[in-house]
């Protein structure tokens, strides 16, 4: 357990805004956090809880207690690798574990499932707040099961998968329940059987950049080393450019919306998710607004992907908040079309 008083967030968001907290709280077991929830009480219009911060904006300061989860460990529950008619994998990854270190360790332990979602930056906590997916894969596709800390009452309690309410970006403890519960350990569903995901267009076409043949089947390691290359090529490094991935969701529309798009600009990217919804790439939009690479003060779109908002080096999350803000005007008054941003914006309403 750490207390630091009057605490700068700077290294603890990636966005490197220089907010900071009245008091901060690094907790590394359930036990230190219940003592310190009973002792100071928890108010979520006061106090946060953090985990990698890398899909957070701080647009002021916290006033309260930054409690900083430091639940480390992972292990293989059950392996059933022996027999012949079940080879799925059960693992526990607790709340403060790197996620993309996570994803490395299941290669190196020849477990598969994670592979799409190589190098996808924060913590193993964070993951299902906001089911994080990429390249063709969601973490819906390989939960399990979640253990959260129920914050009144101190109670640890097991979440299935159909009780998180999971979907595209959102789940029950980014809405409903915010702040309700705090996310301890995450179990995973994986499997000894590679099962090859290459949904995702652009996947095929770097794997055949890496030399490996159009019809052959790649191995899970292969896939994660392409995923890798593509977000290194399409998205920002943090460390370089402090951004916090995509500020955007792709917005859901009807299919009428979506096929009123399409004949007005049929170059927009448009993918159907059911017989009722559409999803529009909000990056395109952006794009068509004018908006990519360009900079406002110390804030800026980048010039690798226009769904991504930097921090050009000391900008306030007030200057990045404005920013998407007249972002989000832009599209909508060009497309009627209304962002919702992924990141939680603390101390400011959207
Ligand atoms: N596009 C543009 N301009 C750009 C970037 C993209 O017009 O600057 C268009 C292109 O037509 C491109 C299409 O958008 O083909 C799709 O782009 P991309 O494959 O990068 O996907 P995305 O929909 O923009 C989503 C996720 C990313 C994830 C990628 C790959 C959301 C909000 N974002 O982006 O997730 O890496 O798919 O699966 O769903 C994140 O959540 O932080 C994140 C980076």
């Amino acid at each position: 357990m750490k207390r630091t008083a009057n605490a700068s967030l700077k290294h603890l968001n990636s966005f490197a805004v220089d907010a900071t907290a009245g008091q901060l709280f690094e907790f590394r077991s359930t036990g230190e956090l219940d003592k310190f929830i009973q002792e100071h009480g928890f108010d979520p219009n006061r106090d946060l809880i953090l985990g990698g911060g890398s899909n957070i904006l701080f647009a002021d300061d916290v006033e309260g207690t930054v409690l900083v989860n430091r639940l480390m460990g992972k292990s293989i529950v059950n392996d059933c690798h022996d027999s012949s008619t079940d080879t799925e994998v059960l693992i526990d990854v607790h709340a403060g574990e790197v996620w993309h270190t996570l994803v490395m360790w299941t290669l190196d332990q020849g477990l598969y499932g994670l592979e799409n979602l190589s190098l996808i930056p924060g913590l193993a906590g964070a993951a299902p707040m906001q089911n994080i997916g990429a390249y063709g894969v969601e973490l819906s596709d390989v939960l399990d099961s979640v253990e959260v800390f129920e914050i009144e009452s101190g109670a640890i309690r097991e979440l299935s998968l159909p009780d998180c309410r999971l979907s595209y970006r959102d789940s029950r403890f980014k809405s409903v329940d915010a702040g309700k519960y705090l996310i301890t350990r995450v179990r995973l569903r994986l499997n000894r059987v590679p099962r090859t995901n290459l949904n995702y267009s652009g996947l095929r076409d770097e794997l055949t950049a890496m030399g490996i043949a159009h019809d052959a089947l790649p191995t899970a390691v292969q896939v994660s080393n392409a995923v890798i290359r593509l977000r290194q090529r399409k998205l920002p490094d943090p460390e370089i450019q402090p951004n916090a991935g995509s500020f955007f969701k792709n917005p859901i529309v009807s299919h009428s919306k979506a096929t009123e798009m399409a004949q007005e600009y049929p170059l927009i990217p448009v993918y159907t998710l059911s017989d009722k919804q559409s999803k529009l790439s909000a990056a395109w939009m952006i794009e068509h607004c004018g908006w990519k690479g360009h900079s406002m003060g110390r804030a800026a779109v980048s010039s690798q992907h226009a769904l991504v908002l930097i921090n050009r080096g000391g900008a306030s999350g007030k200057e990045i908040l404005e920013l998407a803000r007249l972002i989000h005007k832009s599209v909508f008054d060009r497309f009627g079309i209304d962002l919702q941003t992924e990141p939680l914006i603390v101390g400011a309403d959207v």
